[in-house]
Protein backbone atom coordinates (compact mmCIF):
# COMPACT_ATOMS: atom_id res chain seq x y z
CA UNK A 1 0.00 0.00 0.00
CA UNK A 2 1.20 3.34 -1.38
CA UNK A 3 1.50 6.56 1.62
CA UNK A 4 -1.96 8.67 0.81
CA UNK A 5 -3.67 11.78 2.14
CA UNK A 6 -7.03 11.27 1.90
CA UNK A 7 -8.96 14.92 1.57
CA UNK A 8 -12.93 14.93 1.22
CA UNK A 9 -13.78 18.29 2.67
CA UNK A 10 -17.27 18.11 0.97
CA UNK A 11 -19.99 19.01 2.98
CA UNK A 12 -23.24 16.48 1.72
CA UNK A 13 -26.87 17.20 2.02
CA UNK A 14 -28.42 14.77 0.77
CA UNK A 15 -32.14 13.66 0.00
CA UNK A 16 -35.52 14.51 -0.92
CA UNK A 17 -36.19 18.26 -1.59
CA UNK A 18 -32.55 19.16 0.22
CA UNK A 19 -32.44 21.85 -2.71
CA UNK A 20 -34.19 24.15 -0.52
CA UNK A 21 -31.51 24.54 2.28
CA UNK A 22 -29.54 26.06 -1.13
CA UNK A 23 -30.05 29.77 0.81
CA UNK A 24 -28.77 29.00 4.24
CA UNK A 25 -25.54 26.95 3.04
CA UNK A 26 -24.36 29.85 1.22
CA UNK A 27 -24.73 31.96 3.84
CA UNK A 28 -23.19 29.66 6.58
CA UNK A 29 -20.02 30.30 4.11
CA UNK A 30 -20.08 34.34 4.64
CA UNK A 31 -21.24 35.35 1.02
CA UNK A 32 -24.40 37.15 -0.34
CA UNK A 33 -24.23 37.63 -3.69
CA UNK A 34 -23.92 33.96 -5.73
CA UNK A 35 -23.46 33.65 -9.77
CA UNK A 36 -25.88 30.43 -10.00
CA UNK A 37 -24.05 28.55 -13.31
CA UNK A 38 -26.86 26.03 -15.16
CA UNK A 39 -26.70 23.76 -18.37
CA UNK A 40 -29.04 23.89 -21.43
CA UNK A 41 -32.38 24.46 -19.80
CA UNK A 42 -33.32 20.99 -17.99
CA UNK A 43 -33.09 22.78 -14.61
CA UNK A 44 -35.42 25.71 -16.21
CA UNK A 45 -38.03 23.11 -17.47
CA UNK A 46 -38.42 20.86 -13.91
CA UNK A 47 -38.92 24.16 -12.07
CA UNK A 48 -35.68 23.43 -9.93
CA UNK A 49 -33.86 26.86 -10.93
CA UNK A 50 -37.07 28.68 -9.59
CA UNK A 51 -36.97 26.90 -6.40
CA UNK A 52 -33.48 27.66 -5.83
CA UNK A 53 -33.91 31.32 -6.32
CA UNK A 54 -36.51 31.34 -3.92
CA UNK A 55 -33.84 29.39 -1.19
CA UNK A 56 -31.60 32.08 -2.05
CA UNK A 57 -33.72 34.97 -1.32
CA UNK A 58 -34.96 33.20 1.79
CA UNK A 59 -31.74 33.29 2.67
CA UNK A 60 -30.88 36.58 1.78
CA UNK A 61 -28.15 36.20 -0.91
CA UNK A 62 -28.80 37.69 -4.18
CA UNK A 63 -28.19 36.06 -7.26
CA UNK A 64 -27.18 36.71 -10.93
CA UNK A 65 -27.09 33.74 -13.79
CA UNK A 66 -24.76 32.08 -16.24
CA UNK A 67 -26.93 29.87 -18.48
CA UNK A 68 -26.20 27.53 -21.29
CA UNK A 69 -23.47 25.43 -20.21
CA UNK A 70 -22.87 22.65 -22.80
CA UNK A 71 -21.45 18.65 -22.45
CA UNK A 72 -17.36 18.75 -22.71
CA UNK A 73 -18.13 22.48 -21.42
CA UNK A 74 -16.18 24.82 -23.36
CA UNK A 75 -13.86 27.87 -22.81
CA UNK A 76 -15.44 30.13 -24.07
CA UNK A 77 -18.33 29.97 -21.70
CA UNK A 78 -15.30 29.94 -18.99
CA UNK A 79 -14.50 33.23 -20.04
CA UNK A 80 -17.69 34.75 -20.54
CA UNK A 81 -18.77 33.43 -16.26
CA UNK A 82 -15.05 35.22 -15.74
CA UNK A 83 -16.16 38.34 -17.08
CA UNK A 84 -20.05 38.36 -15.56
CA UNK A 85 -18.62 37.16 -12.04
CA UNK A 86 -16.33 40.05 -12.30
CA UNK A 87 -18.69 42.79 -13.02
CA UNK A 88 -21.57 41.63 -10.63
CA UNK A 89 -19.41 41.40 -8.01
CA UNK A 90 -20.52 37.86 -7.12
CA UNK A 91 -18.60 36.19 -3.84
CA UNK A 92 -20.16 32.33 -4.15
CA UNK A 93 -20.49 30.23 -7.22
CA UNK A 94 -23.42 27.64 -7.29
CA UNK A 95 -23.77 25.22 -10.08
CA UNK A 96 -27.08 23.86 -10.71
CA UNK A 97 -26.06 20.92 -12.73
CA UNK A 98 -23.86 17.90 -13.84
CA UNK A 99 -20.17 17.46 -14.32
CA UNK A 100 -19.98 20.38 -17.42
CA UNK A 101 -21.61 23.14 -15.30
CA UNK A 102 -19.55 22.28 -11.85
CA UNK A 103 -16.16 21.98 -13.87
CA UNK A 104 -17.29 25.25 -15.34
CA UNK A 105 -17.89 26.99 -12.70
CA UNK A 106 -14.40 25.78 -11.22
CA UNK A 107 -12.55 26.99 -13.65
CA UNK A 108 -14.01 30.43 -13.38
CA UNK A 109 -13.67 30.34 -9.88
CA UNK A 110 -9.67 30.34 -10.67
CA UNK A 111 -10.16 32.42 -13.80
CA UNK A 112 -11.86 35.31 -11.71
CA UNK A 113 -8.67 36.40 -8.98
CA UNK A 114 -6.22 35.18 -12.35
CA UNK A 115 -4.77 38.07 -14.01
CA UNK A 116 -3.47 35.88 -16.85
CA UNK A 117 -5.85 33.39 -19.55
CA UNK A 118 -7.70 30.63 -17.15
CA UNK A 119 -6.51 27.79 -20.10
CA UNK A 120 -2.66 28.35 -18.49
CA UNK A 121 -3.97 26.11 -15.78
CA UNK A 122 -5.53 23.92 -18.18
CA UNK A 123 -2.16 24.04 -20.34
CA UNK A 124 0.21 23.17 -17.22
CA UNK A 125 1.72 26.31 -17.45
CA UNK A 126 0.36 27.97 -14.36
CA UNK A 127 -0.76 26.53 -10.79
CA UNK A 128 -3.61 27.93 -9.03
CA UNK A 129 -3.13 30.40 -6.09
CA UNK A 130 -7.11 31.20 -5.16
CA UNK A 131 -10.62 30.61 -5.90
CA UNK A 132 -13.80 32.03 -5.41
CA UNK A 133 -16.24 29.87 -2.71
CA UNK A 134 -17.69 27.29 -4.60
CA UNK A 135 -21.25 24.51 -3.66
CA UNK A 136 -23.79 22.63 -6.39
CA UNK A 137 -26.93 21.46 -6.38
CA UNK A 138 -26.30 17.93 -8.45
CA UNK A 139 -28.87 16.87 -11.28
CA UNK A 140 -26.85 13.85 -12.58
CA UNK A 141 -25.20 11.24 -11.03
CA UNK A 142 -22.29 10.36 -13.24
CA UNK A 143 -18.73 12.82 -13.40
CA UNK A 144 -18.17 13.30 -9.33
CA UNK A 145 -17.40 16.52 -9.90
CA UNK A 146 -19.12 17.35 -6.51
CA UNK A 147 -16.70 15.80 -4.28
CA UNK A 148 -13.51 15.57 -6.96
CA UNK A 149 -10.51 18.41 -7.25
CA UNK A 150 -10.88 18.13 -10.88
CA UNK A 151 -12.22 20.43 -13.91
CA UNK A 152 -12.07 19.28 -17.60
CA UNK A 153 -12.51 22.00 -20.03
CA UNK A 154 -13.14 21.79 -24.03
CA UNK A 155 -10.90 24.41 -25.76
CA UNK A 156 -12.85 24.96 -28.65
CA UNK A 157 -10.05 26.57 -30.37
CA UNK A 158 -7.67 23.97 -30.64
CA UNK A 159 -10.19 20.48 -30.17
CA UNK A 160 -7.94 19.74 -26.70
CA UNK A 161 -10.08 18.59 -23.37
CA UNK A 162 -8.14 19.28 -20.39
CA UNK A 163 -8.41 18.69 -16.74
CA UNK A 164 -7.03 20.52 -14.22
CA UNK A 165 -6.79 19.20 -10.51
CA UNK A 166 -6.50 21.59 -7.57
CA UNK A 167 -7.87 21.17 -4.00
CA UNK A 168 -9.11 25.03 -4.05
CA UNK A 169 -11.89 23.48 -6.08
CA UNK A 170 -13.75 21.55 -3.68
CA UNK A 171 -17.29 22.39 -2.99
CA UNK A 172 -18.00 23.53 -0.18
CA UNK A 173 -20.80 21.89 -0.46
CA UNK A 174 -22.88 19.57 -2.17
CA UNK A 175 -26.61 19.43 -2.47
CA UNK A 176 -27.70 15.91 -3.43
CA UNK A 177 -31.49 15.60 -4.08
CA UNK A 178 -32.00 11.85 -6.07
CA UNK A 179 -35.51 12.86 -6.96
CA UNK A 180 -33.59 15.52 -9.15
CA UNK A 181 -32.48 13.21 -11.18
CA UNK A 182 -35.53 11.26 -12.54
CA UNK A 183 -35.86 13.70 -15.20
CA UNK A 184 -32.90 12.10 -17.13
CA UNK A 185 -32.97 10.48 -20.66
CA UNK A 186 -32.13 7.39 -20.10
CA UNK A 187 -29.07 7.49 -22.23
CA UNK A 188 -27.75 9.80 -19.88
CA UNK A 189 -28.88 7.70 -16.77
CA UNK A 190 -26.31 4.86 -18.78
CA UNK A 191 -24.02 7.38 -19.59
CA UNK A 192 -23.69 8.31 -15.80
CA UNK A 193 -23.56 4.31 -14.65
CA UNK A 194 -20.40 3.83 -16.99
CA UNK A 195 -18.89 6.96 -15.85
CA UNK A 196 -19.14 6.11 -12.33
CA UNK A 197 -18.01 2.52 -12.45
CA UNK A 198 -14.60 3.80 -14.09
CA UNK A 199 -13.81 6.43 -11.87
CA UNK A 200 -13.44 3.05 -9.62
CA UNK A 201 -12.06 0.69 -12.74
CA UNK A 202 -9.36 3.47 -12.79
CA UNK A 203 -8.30 3.35 -9.10
CA UNK A 204 -8.75 -0.97 -9.16
CA UNK A 205 -6.36 -1.43 -12.18
CA UNK A 206 -3.58 -0.71 -10.26
CA UNK A 207 -0.55 -2.50 -9.44
CA UNK A 208 -0.74 -2.10 -5.65
CA UNK A 209 -1.88 -5.96 -4.63
CA UNK A 210 -2.50 -5.76 -0.61
CA UNK A 211 -5.43 -2.95 -0.75
CA UNK A 212 -7.70 -5.40 0.69
CA UNK A 213 -9.93 -2.73 2.06
CA UNK A 214 -9.73 -0.15 -0.68
CA UNK A 215 -10.22 -3.23 -3.06
CA UNK A 216 -13.20 -4.23 -1.44
CA UNK A 217 -15.00 -0.64 -1.07
CA UNK A 218 -14.44 -0.66 -4.50
CA UNK A 219 -16.23 -3.75 -5.53
CA UNK A 220 -18.92 -2.70 -3.52
CA UNK A 221 -19.46 0.17 -5.16
CA UNK A 222 -19.12 -1.40 -8.78
CA UNK A 223 -21.39 -3.91 -8.03
CA UNK A 224 -24.28 -1.58 -6.58
CA UNK A 225 -24.20 0.81 -9.75
CA UNK A 226 -24.39 -2.04 -11.73
CA UNK A 227 -27.37 -3.19 -9.72
CA UNK A 228 -28.70 0.08 -9.61
CA UNK A 229 -28.25 0.84 -13.29
CA UNK A 230 -29.90 -2.31 -14.05
CA UNK A 231 -33.00 -1.22 -11.88
CA UNK A 232 -33.06 2.40 -13.32
CA UNK A 233 -33.50 1.16 -17.05
CA UNK A 234 -36.73 -1.07 -16.13
CA UNK A 235 -38.11 1.50 -13.32
CA UNK A 236 -36.27 5.13 -13.74
CA UNK A 237 -38.39 6.47 -10.70
CA UNK A 238 -36.77 3.90 -8.35
CA UNK A 239 -36.19 5.82 -5.86
CA UNK A 240 -33.71 3.48 -4.10
CA UNK A 241 -31.66 3.06 -6.80
CA UNK A 242 -31.85 6.98 -7.67
CA UNK A 243 -30.43 7.26 -4.20
CA UNK A 244 -27.47 4.58 -4.58
CA UNK A 245 -26.82 5.63 -7.70
CA UNK A 246 -26.04 9.13 -6.62
CA UNK A 247 -23.94 8.43 -3.60
CA UNK A 248 -21.88 6.19 -5.39
CA UNK A 249 -21.17 9.29 -7.99
CA UNK A 250 -19.58 11.11 -5.07
CA UNK A 251 -17.82 8.04 -2.97
CA UNK A 252 -16.30 6.77 -6.67
CA UNK A 253 -14.85 9.93 -7.81
CA UNK A 254 -13.74 11.47 -3.80
CA UNK A 255 -10.73 9.37 -3.19
CA UNK A 256 -12.15 6.60 -1.22
CA UNK A 257 -11.77 3.77 -3.77
CA UNK A 258 -8.47 4.88 -4.82
CA UNK A 259 -6.75 5.07 -1.20
CA UNK A 260 -3.22 3.59 -1.31
CA UNK A 261 -2.98 2.99 -4.57
CA UNK A 262 -1.21 3.80 -7.65
CA UNK A 263 -4.02 4.58 -9.95
CA UNK A 264 -4.32 4.13 -14.08
CA UNK A 265 -6.82 6.86 -15.97
CA UNK A 266 -5.71 5.33 -19.38
CA UNK A 267 -9.07 5.02 -20.15
CA UNK A 268 -10.52 8.55 -19.27
CA UNK A 269 -7.32 9.63 -21.37
CA UNK A 270 -8.12 8.04 -24.53
CA UNK A 271 -11.96 8.94 -24.31
CA UNK A 272 -10.86 12.60 -23.30
CA UNK A 273 -9.20 12.89 -26.99
CA UNK A 274 -12.40 11.06 -28.59
CA UNK A 275 -14.63 14.22 -27.00
CA UNK A 276 -12.32 16.46 -27.80
CA UNK A 277 -12.69 15.41 -31.22
CA UNK A 278 -16.20 14.13 -31.59
CA UNK A 279 -18.14 15.98 -28.43
CA UNK A 280 -19.32 12.67 -28.07
CA UNK A 281 -20.64 12.05 -23.86
CA UNK A 282 -17.95 10.97 -21.71
CA UNK A 283 -19.94 8.08 -20.27
CA UNK A 284 -20.03 6.35 -23.75
CA UNK A 285 -16.50 7.49 -24.61
CA UNK A 286 -15.42 5.34 -21.79
CA UNK A 287 -17.43 2.45 -22.37
CA UNK A 288 -16.00 2.29 -26.28
CA UNK A 289 -12.65 2.38 -25.55
CA UNK A 290 -12.30 0.22 -21.94
CA UNK A 291 -13.06 -3.37 -23.27
CA UNK A 292 -10.08 -2.49 -26.02
CA UNK A 293 -7.69 -1.39 -23.05
CA UNK A 294 -8.83 -3.93 -21.18
CA UNK A 295 -7.23 -6.61 -23.50
CA UNK A 296 -4.36 -4.67 -24.42
CA UNK A 297 -3.20 -4.67 -20.76
CA UNK A 298 -4.73 -8.18 -19.55
CA UNK A 299 -1.54 -10.15 -19.59
CA UNK A 300 0.24 -6.78 -16.87
CA UNK A 301 -1.76 -8.95 -14.13
CA UNK A 302 -4.17 -11.20 -15.65
CA UNK A 303 -4.66 -12.31 -11.77
CA UNK A 304 -6.19 -8.91 -11.09
CA UNK A 305 -8.93 -8.87 -14.32
CA UNK A 306 -9.84 -12.82 -12.63
CA UNK A 307 -10.78 -11.09 -9.28
CA UNK A 308 -12.31 -8.37 -10.77
CA UNK A 309 -14.15 -10.89 -13.20
CA UNK A 310 -15.14 -13.11 -10.52
CA UNK A 311 -16.09 -10.33 -7.47
CA UNK A 312 -17.16 -8.12 -9.69
CA UNK A 313 -18.57 -9.56 -12.97
CA UNK A 314 -19.94 -12.60 -11.11
CA UNK A 315 -18.50 -14.93 -13.34
CA UNK A 316 -17.66 -18.51 -12.34
CA UNK A 317 -13.86 -19.32 -12.16
CA UNK A 318 -12.55 -21.94 -13.99
CA UNK A 319 -8.86 -23.74 -13.70
CA UNK A 320 -7.56 -21.23 -16.42
CA UNK A 321 -7.04 -17.85 -14.81
CA UNK A 322 -5.98 -15.90 -17.66
CA UNK A 323 -9.37 -16.99 -19.65
CA UNK A 324 -11.43 -16.16 -16.13
CA UNK A 325 -10.13 -12.91 -16.54
CA UNK A 326 -11.08 -12.52 -19.94
CA UNK A 327 -14.20 -13.61 -19.73
CA UNK A 328 -14.72 -11.04 -16.64
CA UNK A 329 -13.74 -8.17 -19.75
CA UNK A 330 -16.66 -9.76 -22.00
CA UNK A 331 -19.09 -9.40 -19.09
CA UNK A 332 -18.25 -6.23 -18.64
CA UNK A 333 -19.09 -5.35 -22.44
CA UNK A 334 -22.63 -7.24 -22.06
CA UNK A 335 -23.39 -5.39 -18.77
CA UNK A 336 -22.48 -2.10 -20.85
CA UNK A 337 -24.46 -2.89 -23.72
CA UNK A 338 -26.90 -4.43 -21.21
CA UNK A 339 -27.67 -0.55 -20.79
CA UNK A 340 -27.99 0.91 -24.17
CA UNK A 341 -23.83 1.55 -23.98
CA UNK A 342 -21.47 0.89 -26.82
CA UNK A 343 -18.64 -1.73 -26.47
CA UNK A 344 -16.53 -0.33 -29.22
CA UNK A 345 -16.15 3.40 -31.27
CA UNK A 346 -18.52 2.01 -34.40
CA UNK A 347 -20.80 1.21 -31.74
CA UNK A 348 -20.70 5.01 -30.27
CA UNK A 349 -21.46 6.12 -33.81
CA UNK A 350 -17.54 7.01 -35.55
CA UNK A 351 -15.83 5.57 -38.20
CA UNK A 352 -11.73 6.18 -37.39
CA UNK A 353 -9.88 6.64 -40.27
CA UNK A 354 -5.64 5.96 -39.94
CA UNK A 355 -5.38 9.48 -39.82
CA UNK A 356 -7.52 9.92 -37.11
CA UNK A 357 -6.13 7.70 -34.99
CA UNK A 358 -2.99 8.95 -35.08
CA UNK A 359 -3.92 12.49 -34.21
CA UNK A 360 -6.02 11.10 -31.41
CA UNK A 361 -2.50 9.19 -30.31
CA UNK A 362 -0.66 12.46 -30.88
CA UNK A 363 -2.85 14.45 -28.96
CA UNK A 364 -3.17 11.70 -26.35
CA UNK A 365 0.78 11.51 -25.57
CA UNK A 366 1.25 15.34 -25.83
CA UNK A 367 3.08 14.86 -29.34
CA UNK A 368 5.05 11.72 -27.92
CA UNK A 369 6.09 13.41 -24.85
CA UNK A 370 4.22 11.61 -22.16
CA UNK A 371 2.70 8.31 -21.72
CA UNK A 372 -0.75 7.48 -19.67
CA UNK A 373 -1.35 4.34 -17.40
CA UNK A 374 -0.08 3.70 -14.58
CA UNK A 375 -1.15 -0.83 -14.42
CA UNK A 376 0.98 -0.33 -18.10
CA UNK A 377 2.86 2.59 -19.09
CA UNK A 378 1.44 3.31 -22.79
CA UNK A 379 3.47 5.13 -25.19
CA UNK A 380 2.03 6.48 -28.66
CA UNK A 381 2.54 2.94 -30.44
CA UNK A 382 0.50 1.19 -27.80
CA UNK A 383 -2.24 4.01 -27.93
CA UNK A 384 -2.63 3.47 -31.69
CA UNK A 385 -3.08 0.16 -31.24
CA UNK A 386 -5.69 -0.05 -28.62
CA UNK A 387 -7.21 3.06 -30.65
CA UNK A 388 -7.59 0.25 -33.21
CA UNK A 389 -8.44 -2.40 -31.08
CA UNK A 390 -11.25 -0.06 -30.09
CA UNK A 391 -12.54 0.57 -33.69
O1 LIG B 1 -27.65 21.05 -19.99
P1 LIG B 1 -28.92 20.50 -19.45
O2 LIG B 1 -30.13 20.99 -20.12
O3 LIG B 1 -29.00 20.62 -17.95
O4 LIG B 1 -28.89 18.91 -19.82
C1 LIG B 1 -27.89 18.04 -19.32
C2 LIG B 1 -26.89 17.61 -20.39
O5 LIG B 1 -27.46 17.62 -21.66
C3 LIG B 1 -28.55 16.75 -18.95
N1 LIG B 1 -29.07 16.74 -17.60
C4 LIG B 1 -28.39 16.89 -16.44
N2 LIG B 1 -29.20 16.74 -15.39
C5 LIG B 1 -30.45 16.52 -15.90
C6 LIG B 1 -30.37 16.53 -17.31
N3 LIG B 1 -31.44 16.33 -18.11
C7 LIG B 1 -32.62 16.11 -17.51
N4 LIG B 1 -32.77 16.06 -16.16
C8 LIG B 1 -31.71 16.26 -15.33
N5 LIG B 1 -31.85 16.16 -14.01
O6 LIG B 1 -27.52 15.78 -19.04
C9 LIG B 1 -26.60 16.16 -20.05
C10 LIG B 1 -25.21 15.87 -19.57
O7 LIG B 1 -24.83 16.77 -18.55
P2 LIG B 1 -23.30 16.83 -18.09
O8 LIG B 1 -23.18 17.84 -17.01
O9 LIG B 1 -22.44 16.99 -19.28
O10 LIG B 1 -23.08 15.35 -17.51
P3 LIG B 1 -21.98 14.72 -16.62
O11 LIG B 1 -22.26 14.95 -15.18
O12 LIG B 1 -21.84 13.35 -17.10
O13 LIG B 1 -20.64 15.53 -16.91
C11 LIG B 1 -19.80 15.20 -17.97
C12 LIG B 1 -18.59 16.11 -17.99
O14 LIG B 1 -17.82 15.94 -16.78
C13 LIG B 1 -16.46 15.65 -17.12
C14 LIG B 1 -16.59 14.93 -18.44
O15 LIG B 1 -15.38 14.87 -19.14
C15 LIG B 1 -17.65 15.75 -19.14
O16 LIG B 1 -17.09 16.90 -19.72
N6 LIG B 1 -15.82 14.92 -16.03
C16 LIG B 1 -15.52 15.63 -14.93
C17 LIG B 1 -14.83 15.07 -13.86
C18 LIG B 1 -14.48 15.86 -12.66
N7 LIG B 1 -14.63 17.17 -12.71
O17 LIG B 1 -14.03 15.32 -11.64
C19 LIG B 1 -14.40 13.66 -13.88
C20 LIG B 1 -15.01 12.87 -14.98
O18 LIG B 1 -14.14 11.77 -15.26
C21 LIG B 1 -15.30 13.60 -16.23
O19 LIG B 1 -14.13 13.72 -17.03
ZN1 LIG C 1 -15.07 10.12 -15.82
Amino acid sequence: MQNFTYYAPTKIVFGKETEKETGALIREQGCERALIVYGGGSVKRSGLQERISASLEDAGVSHVELGGVVPNPRLSKVREGIELCRREKADFLLSVGGGSVIDTAKAISYGVPYAGDVWDFFAGKAAAQAALPMGCVLTIAAAGSEMSNSSVITNEENGLKRGYRSDLSRQRFAVLNPELTYTLPPYQTANGAVDIMMHTMERYFTSECDLLLTDALGEGLMRTVMECARTLRDDPANYAARANMMWASSLSHNGLTGCGSVEDWASHQLQHELGGMFDCSHGAGLAAVWPSWARYVIDADYTLFARFAVKVMGVVPTADERETAERGVAAAECFFRSIGMPTNIRELGYELSEAQIAELAEKCTNGRTRTVGGLKKLDYGDIVKIYEGAR
